[in-house]
């Protein structure tokens, strides 16, 4: 601990004290989504399950409510439902991290957590230099820094960053989102055997390779998971045009099915599919539990995408993450279904029977601003819609097989929407805090994120059904 670092954990605890009323009387605060005490969050960082107790690292800017030179903030959880904040895990107090402890990952071994993230450095003209660091913890909840243990290999710009490393055939991995210096993005992988010297090893897929055309500039936050013996790389590749329904946000979120060869190093693979359809979805990180579930986690929120225009922004924090979501492999696509966990967290639960003909008819939805509806139809002419709180609405034309996500801009108030398509639509799961939206359909095949932001008073939730629904709905208020 250097006083640079002394400093900077006294000043974020002085703003957390100063603004913790201001925070808390803001009627969009989160009823369980995790979220920064003051100032910003982005990256979920460092996610693992160690000794029991679930442990989620954050990208945390605690000065102010945009980026800059940030932090690691902590939360621990035994359960993933009910977090506690911890004290703060890294600062940007050395030379190779001054400008940022920015995204990166956590493993166990030794009986010691250790972490690799990006050491981000920029000087007065805005030149960006960036290192590769690691850190060790003995307890889970303080860190030492041991420094670079990677650099900047040739051919690529100083955008190169953000470490996740795993263990394989005895050997640690790192794979890393990058861009080469003509500007396409990469995911690259180095290899150590004692997770002090790291070595390069190469490109595993990326924009203008054999396998892609163009595709994006600069790759952010890669992942790499096995499931059923097909090895998945997410990434979030910036700088894809839209194109139909798909890559609709500034910057875009997915995966690759496919298969590493670590020694080449090549990933085979499909083609990219987008992990969510909904407005606030990116840089999500997943980790192995012990009970051996793969679990993500996102960020509710995407880079340069109009974050100063967030109501929450006036009482000084923005942002949340996405609930945690298990992960399992169905035909070559990712399906995400809400943790078990997260229902313990269910009470009230209601059971109503809708029949409907061109009718408006309000959901028994005690507390809007934090509960769960499942909807299961029976019978479905033309499709039907689901309005929550006059702020967001979600639309299923069976007629066109589409489901539509519609929400009022924070920006502008204007209606904007997002789709997707579904042939068959068979449920509906949807989890409203008092400023977000997670729809999952078709048991997870199908995910929409969205914040939103309701005007408080607005308690209502109603479905309208274009020509006929019948349907169960039960709802819950999670607290
Ligand atoms: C993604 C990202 C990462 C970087 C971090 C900085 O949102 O840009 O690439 O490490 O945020 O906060």
């Amino acid at each position: 601990m250097n006083v640079r670092d002394q400093e900077l954990r006294e000043q974020a605890m002085k703003r957390v004290a100063a603004y913790e009323n201001i925070v808390n009387q803001d009627p969009y605060r989160l009823h369980y989504h995790i979220m920064p005490p003051v100032g910003l969050l982005n990256d979920p960082n460092g996610f693992i399950q160690w000794k029991g107790t679930y442990h989620l690292f954050y990208q945390w800017m605690p000065f102010k409510t945009g980026h800059g030179a940030k932090c690691w903030g902590h939360y621990s959880s035994r359960d993933l439902v009910r977090w506690r904040h911890e004290e703060i895990a890294l600062t940007p107090s050395d030379w190779y991290d001054r400008s940022g402890c920015y995204s990166g990952s956590a493993i166990a071994e030794n009986d010691m957590l250790h972490v690799f993230y990006t050491g981000n450095v920029r000087d007065e003209e805005g030149n960006r230099e960036t290192y590769q660091c690691h850190a060790v913890s003995k307890d889970g909840i303080s860190f030492e820094k041991r420094g670079v243990v990677a650099r900047l290999p040739e051919g690529y710009t100083a955008h190169f960053r953000d470490p996740k490393v795993w263990k394989k055939d005895g050997r640690w991995y790192m794979v890393l989102g990058a861009q080469t210096e003509r500007l396409e993005g990469r995911a690259v992988l180095f290899t150590s055997q004692n997770l002090t010297e790291w070595s390069f090893l190469g490109d595993l897929t990326g924009s203008n390779t054999d396998q892609l055309g163009e595709f994006g500039y600069m790759w952010e936050c890669p992942d790499i998971i096995t499931l059923d013996g097909k090895d998945i790389l997410i990434v979030c590749p910036q700088g894809l045009e839209a194109e139909g329904f798909r890559f609709q946000n500034v910057y875009q979120s997915g995966y690759f099915v496919g298969e590493l060869d670590e020694r080449k190093p090549a990933l085979r693979h499909g083609d990219f599919e987008e992990l969510d359809r909904g407005f606030d979805f990116y840089a999500p990180q997943t980790t192995k539990d012990e009970s051996g579930r793969r679990i993500l986690i996102g960020w509710m929120g995407v880079p340069d995408q109009d974050e100063q225009s967030q109501p929450t922004i006036p009482n000084e924090w923005v942002h949340c993450m996405t609930l945690p979501r298990e992960l399992s492999l169905k035909k070559n696509r990712l399906v995400q279904k809400p943790v078990q966990e997260l229902r313990t967290l269910r009470q009230e639960e209601k059971n109503a029977h809708i029949s409907l003909k061109q009718d408006t008819e309000m959901l028994d939805v005690k507390q809007p601003e934090k509960a769960e509806i499942l909807l299961i139809p029976q019978y479905i002419e033309e499709g039907f819609d689901i309005s929550f709180r006059g702020a967001a609405r979600l639309i299923y034309s069976k007629t066109d097989g589409l489901l539509t996500l519609e929400r009022n801009s924070y920006v502008d108030e204007r209606t904007e929407a997002r789709h997707c398509r579904v042939e068959r639509l068979k449920d509906v799961n949807i989890f409203l805090d008092s400023s977000s939206i997670e729809v999952f359909v078709n048991g997870g095949e199908e995910v929409f994120t969205a914040r939103y932001f309701p005007y408080p008073g607005n308690n209502r939730v109603s479905i309208s059904a274009r020509k006929e629904i019948k349907a169960e709905v039960t709802s819950w208020t999670l607290a």
